[in-house]
This record gives C-alpha cells, structure tokens and sequence, in this order.
C-alpha cells in the first residue's frame, strides 16, 4: 500500500499528465509550513513557466481535478502557485491502523558492498572507521528495501608492505624456519610475531625503505618472492593475515558489524595476469614505455583523467590492478548488479578511473563511490590523540565507552544496576553516540570529534535516541501492567499526537529516500523527528489517566507504532537500545 505522500503524489503526477504537462511537475514534499499544510507541490511554478501562463491559473486547474478526485483533502493555494494539502485525521489513522507487510516498489538487486577496508599488519584507526560504520548501515538500509546484499571487507592483505615486514623480520631473527630455504617440515602454528610486534616494526622498516634504496629493494625482493609463492614467505605472512584478522574481528564485534565475505587484495592475484591477457587482446589496454595502461578519458571531462596503470615497468601490479580484478570476479562470479564502495573521498579518482575501465572491459554493473570526509579534531585537521598520533580504534571505542559511563553515573542513572549491567548499557550508549554523530551527516561531509557533544543526553544525538526509546519502552511497560490493550487509532486527535501520527506515517517515504540517496542522515533526521514528537506527545496526550478507554487503547498503539518505528530506525543505524537506562 502506498503511503498517503505517494498516494497523492501519484494522482498529482497524472493530473499534470492529463493537462499535457510533464508528470514530475506533480513531485509533493514535505510542507516546510506545518502549521499550515502537510505536504505541499510546487510544480504549478515550473509548469506555468513552460506554458508562459501565470502559474496561479496551472495551480487552480490541478486543484479542481485533485479535490474531484480526493474530496477529503484541504487544498488551499498559497503565494505565487504553490499547492498546500493538509490530509484528514481519519486518513492518517486509516493507513496507520491497516497492517499491511512493507514491501518496497524499488528494483531489486544483487549488490556488494565494500566497506571498512583494513589493512594487515596496521592496527585499524579512525579513518578505517567512518567507512565502516557508514557501510554497515547502508548494507542494513539495501537489504531492508529487498535487495540480495553481500558485504566484503576487502582487506589490504598484498603489496609491498609485506614484503617489508618480511624483509624485517629477517632481520631480527634470521634463525626463523621461515628463512631456510631449505626447510621441508611443517612451520609452526603459533605466530613469531603478535600484531603489536608487527606495528612497532612498519613505521621503522618503512623509514628504512624511505631512507635507503638497498634495504627497499631487499624489500621489493622479498615481496616478489612471496608472490612467487616461496613458502617459508606465505607461511609468514599467513600469520600476519591471522593475527591481524583476529584483531579486526575484535573490534566489529564491539561495532556490531559482520561481513559475509572476508576477502582480501591477495584474493586476486593469480586472477590478474589472465585478465590482462583478454584485457591486451581484446585491444583494452596497450603497452606504453614498458608499461600497461587502459585510457580511461572521455570527451566531457572537465579535468583530465589520466589513464590507469594496470603493470608498471617492473612487471609489479597496482592498487587499481586489483580493484579492476575484484570487479571481474564480483560481477562474473557472484553476479553483483550494483557494487557500493564506501572509502575515503580523497580516493574519488581512482575508483573514477577503476569504474570507467570495468565499464570499458564490458563489465556492466552499476557502480557508486560513496566517498566520506574526514572525522576531524577541535582544530579543523583530521583527528589524532593528544600525542599527535594516530588514533587507534580500540582506543577511541574504549574512551566513547568510559565517557558514557561517567555520564550516565552523573546524571544519577542506573543505581540499581550491576557493574557488569552498568558497563554494557555505557558500551551501547558509546556506540551509539560515536554512530549517530557520524551517520547525521551526509557522508560526504566532514565533522568534528566533540566527545561533550556526541555524549549529550539532550539534542540531536545517540544518547538522546536511545533515552528515547528506552522511556516509550517503559510507558508502553506501565501502560500493559495497568491492563490497557491495544487498540485502533482514534481520529480525535490532539494536535501533538497529530504530529506524530502523520511523522508517523512517512516511514516508508523516509526509507525510500535514505536508500536513494544511500544517506543514512536521513534516517537520522527522522529517528530524531519521532523522538521528539512522541516527547511532545507524551506531554499532553496522557495514557494512564485518560478517562476514554478506545482513546487509551489508541495512544498506546501509537507508543507502540513509534516504538517499532525507531527500533527499525535504529537497527539500520546499527545502534542498538538498552532495556532499560
Ligand atoms: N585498504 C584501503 C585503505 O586503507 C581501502 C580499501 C577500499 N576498497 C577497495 N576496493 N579499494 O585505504
């Protein structure tokens, strides 16, 4: 069933038709004037531009065929042609009070979605975590509206990293089975190294590499040879990819993020030189200089896109080489129609690059960038700790957690709760806040670290959601204790519970357009608007002292219609609510 927004919508978009006028003239939207109308098109202006009429005579005309055909409306004409539609009460409640099965009129799709994106043997820190956090919700937000949705990590597990590493760990203890070119046996279990060993040693083989050529290329040697497949080499870097996946593992599970495929860069190794094979073949990519480049520049480009290199002169293959692999086995082999990648904006123009030659090679999917800004410190410069450094994600997650704790202990909550109890409900108050803080922006935005900010159990946050809920939950609570059932929703309506009635009625409307968008603020916004409607509500339109019983009944479906309805909302935001708080 169609919300009451598309319903009319639908009848304005053919009116407009039948006056020979195109239909998107007919697009309503949210009125801005609540206190005058609920919805409100506009298209009246656009359509009297284009048939040199004055638009206070195109709007007259839609207004008669949309009052013949919809009686119950309140349609009154405002300013220079605008249409101001105000829907009776018995409306809202009708659509309300029909339970129907949510089903979204929406093409559905096999999508991947590549999100968060860690890289082995680096500890995972703050930039790894907007990708991550905005890529779960948007895979919850496509599976929700129907689509086949697979979510892969795609790990930096490859490269010349690696082959440092390796190359350093040699260094330090060349008596490691791993070295011994000889070596038959079987290599140990247990990593040499744990992931902190592995991150106190990149930044001083990576200095060393900077400083001196030798030692890099004693380093690009070992990274050949462990593509080669020198065993002793895999075997180690084997333990590396386990001792850094554990880690990741660690840390999603705090952030309630999963993915259904943990593949990695190394993946497509072996799948790249018969790519490049068909790819020279078929005349998609030549050798330039010794290299091999795929053009990828097209007539309208307002700035030059330079070609991708798929091999450099040293036969070594790239980032993008990869990315265009990837692609290959995701739309050939799992059959992925739309593929979303949520990475940093600053990779804008490779994946530009990346998705104009997978067009080229024949690889038809539809491609988004979902290119993020930056999470920012107090002085306008990408976040780090105190120190100066980069912030690790376990250690920002640990101080989001005690943060909350301290809040929750000083606004005098959770007396009666264990320590154990007191400590969960701070980790999803944590969460939550750092979610929500990152998700009410429109993901290309940059924002700033406010810890104070993030944690305020008043205004537009996580905290604010979640105590939201958690009080409908008790009202609903007391309301059930009390012996008051369900029952429909009454059209007599106060003009706050009003409010949230209609607002209540455009959760589809909102769903729709996050997923369009794939802009979770959205959801944000509207998780936001319900909370602080049913506040309003909730002041004036009385549950248990209501003397009317159907009226009791109705209310108490409507805190449970709200409640649902944020429940939903939250658990696309990947936020979950306490029982109690
Ligand atoms: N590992 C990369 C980084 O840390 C992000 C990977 C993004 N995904 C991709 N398919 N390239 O920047």
């Amino acid at each position: 069933m169609s919300t009451p927004q598309k319903h009319i919508e639908h009848i304005l978009q053919n009116i407009f038709q039948m006056h020979h006028l195109d239909s998107s003239f007919g697009a309503l939207k949210i009125s801005d004037r609540p206190d005058l109308c609920d919805y409100q098109c506009n298209g009246a202006l656009g359509a009297g531009k284009a048939l040199k009429k004055n638009p206070i005579q195109v709007a007259e005309a839609v207004m008669t065929d949309l009052k013949d055909q919809c009686p119950e409306l309140t349609i009154t004409l405002a300013g220079p042609g605008f249409i101001n539609i105000k829907l009776p009460n018995g409306s809202l409640c009708q659509y309300l009070n029909d339970v129907v099965p949510l089903s979204f009129d929406t093409q559905k799709r096999k999508i991947i979605i590549d999100y968060c994106g860690p890289n082995v043997a680096k500890p995972m820190h703050v930039g790894h975590l907007r990708a991550t956090i905005i890529g779960e919700s948007l895979k919850r937000l496509c599976r929700f509206v129907g689509n086949e949705v697979i979510g892969d990590i795609h790990m930096g597990d490859w490269g010349t990293q690696m082959g440092m590493m390796i190359y350093e760990i040699s260094l330090r203890y060349p008596d490691l089975p791993y070295f011994d070119p000889h070596f038959q046996g079987e290599y140990p279990k247990q990593s040499p190294v744990t992931l902190d060993n592995l991150q106190e040693m990149y930044p001083i083989i990576s200095a060393k590499c900077k400083e001196d050529p030798e030692i890099l290329e004693a380093a690009k040697t070992a990274t050949v040879e462990l593509q080669q497949g020198r065993r002793g080499y895999r075997a180690l870097w084997q333990h590396f990819v386990d001792v850094s996946v554990d880690d990741m593992k660690e840390h999603l599970q705090k952030l309630d993020v999963d993915f259904d495929q943990w593949f990695g860069e190394s993946r497509y190794q072996e799948k790249i030189p018969p790519m490049l094979e068909v790819l020279v073949a078929q005349g998609i990519a030549k050798e330039d200089q010794g290299a091999l480049i795929l053009e990828v520049a097209e007539d309208h480009d307002k700035a030059p896109v330079p070609p991708l290199l798929l091999r450099k002169q040293d036969g070594g293959f790239l980032y993008a080489t990869t990315d265009l692999a990837t692609i290959e086995e995701r739309v050939k082999a799992f059959g992925a129609e739309r593929i979303i990648y949520v990475v940093d904006g600053r990779q804008g123009l490779h994946f530009e690059q990346v998705f104009r030659a997978a067009r080229k090679f024949g690889l038809q999917a539809h491609y988004d960038f979902i290119g993020f800004g930056t999470m920012n410190g107090s002085d306008g410069k990408p976040f780090k700790t105190r120190a100066g450094g980069v912030m690790r994600l376990g250690d920002l997650i640990d101080m989001l957690i005690d943060e909350a704790q301290t809040r929750i202990e000083e606004a005098g909550l959770g007396k009666d709760l264990s320590p154990q109890e007191l400590r969960g409900i701070a980790e999803k108050i944590g969460i939550a806040a750092l979610k929500f803080a990152d998700l009410q922006h429109d993901p290309i935005q940059n924002y700033q670290f406010d810890l104070q900010k993030f944690m305020r159990f008043e205004g537009k946050t996580g905290p604010y959601i979640l105590y939201a809920a958690v009080r409908i939950q008790s009202v609903i609570k007391k309301a059930i204790e009390a012996g008051i059932e369900k029952g429909p929703i009454q059209d007599v309506l106060l003009d706050e519970e009003r409010d949230l009635v209609l607002a209540l009625t455009r959760f589809e409307d909102y769903i729709l357009r996050a997923y369009d968008k794939l802009s979770p603020n959205i959801l944000c916004d509207y998780a936001f608007e319900l909370a602080q409607k049913f506040s309003r509500f909730y002041q004036s339109a009385h549950i248990l002292n209501e003397p009317d019983k159907a009226i009791q009944s109705s209310r108490l479906s409507i805190a449970e219609k709200t409640l649902g309805t944020l429940q939903t909302l939250t658990d696309l935001l990947s936020i979950s609510i306490p029982e109690k708080m």
